[in-house]
């Protein structure tokens, strides 16, 4: 049986053909016009499964179901996305409209990152552990939090949203329009921005001639520092730090055995890593007397939203 993953994110939208073991047997994926309409976005989705659908050699009729894993605020039972601050949905009945526009009947949604720790808990870095915290970095931070096996998701599925936990008073402007949100520190998009400034403020160093060449994205700064670019690596220990602090307070309440560290900037492992499991090893309170937590990546990587979002129709 096969099943199809969808992954919203604030640039692309990813689908997957999942087999019930968990392998993506193939994708695509399409841009996201974050901004176009509602009914936009999804007709844009239902034409992307369509296309993953036929490019499998198969019709949408066989498919076990198809899981959709969206950024906000989600409904999981009324299959709504109530909300959401990087993409223009709001009490979009995403179900509904998926499920009418394809024709097919098992259709399911979750918030993008408790989909990413589902994926992570039943086929990657989460398998055997009873309690983790999964951290997607990308344009915004998401968190799936499982404790004693379960998703812990709060009131009608409106929780579980770390990546706007306050961690500055009054600091960074967040794009939910807040101030001070750990998303806002520890986001690729975050990265991105203080990046581009010390670019302005140090032309003259490596990081600004790196910029120049790629141009500036999540990994701008860590190819610098892995150079020894000083400007680039204050960027760097100040990203991981702030990444290390939201991890700290995430630690102090739910103590899981494992932070599964997701989304794009995950890709860039042990440099990422070792220092945040160094740091949380260091800060959360009573490390050494209490179990050890471990801080790891993604092994699904960029797929565990596509495999999570699948997983939920299974
Ligand atoms: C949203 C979350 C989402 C995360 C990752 C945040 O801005 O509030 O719901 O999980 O981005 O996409």
């Amino acid at each position: 049986m096969y099943f199809i993953g969808v992954d919203i994110g604030g640039m692309s939208v990813k689908a997957g053909l999942v087999d019930e073991k968990g392998n993506i047997l193939l994708k695509d994926t399409a841009v996201t016009r974050a901004r176009a309409s509602a009914e936009e976005i999804v007709a844009d989705i239902a034409a992307l499964v369509k296309k993953v659908v036929e490019a499998g050699g198969i019709h949408l009729s066989e498919l076990g179901g198809i899981g959709v894993g969206s950024p906000g605020s989600v409904d999981d039972a009324a299959g709504v996305i109530r909300y959401s601050c990087n993409i223009n949905f709001e009490r979009t009945p995403i179900v509904a409209l998926l499920g009418d526009a394809l024709g097919v009947k098992n259709v399911k949604v979750s918030n993008d990152a408790n989909c990413a720790a589902l994926g992570e808990t039943m086929f990657g870095a989460g398998r055997g552990a009873k309690n983790s915290v999964t951290v997607t970095l990308g344009t915004g931070v998401g968190t799936g939090i499982v404790v004693d096996g379960r998703l812990l998701t709060g009131n009608r599925s409106a929780g579980a949203e770390g990546g706007h936990v306050i961690i500055k008073a009054g600091g960074e402007k967040c794009g939910c329009g807040k101030r001070g949100c750990f998303e806002a520190y520890a986001s690729a998009t975050a990265l991105m921005s203080r990046t581009a400034r010390a670019v302005e403020r140090h032309p003259e160093s490596l990081l600004a001639q790196v910029a120049k060449e790629r141009g500036i994205d999540g990994k701008t700064a860590f190819i610098a520092a892995k150079q020894g670019d000083k400007t680039a690596k204050r960027v760097v220990n100040d990203y991981i730090r702030y990444v290390g602090i939201g991890l700290v307070g995430f630690a102090n309440v739910f103590y899981p055995e494992v932070f599964i560290i997701g989304g794009g900037i995950s890709k860039e492992g042990d440099a990422l890593i070792l220092p945040l499991k160094e740091f949380v090893k260091k800060n959360a309170y009573g490390a050494e007397f209490n179990p050890p937590i471990d801080v790891v990546a993604a092994t699904l990587g960029n797929d565990a939203g596509i495999i999570g979002a699948a997983a939920l129709a299974m």
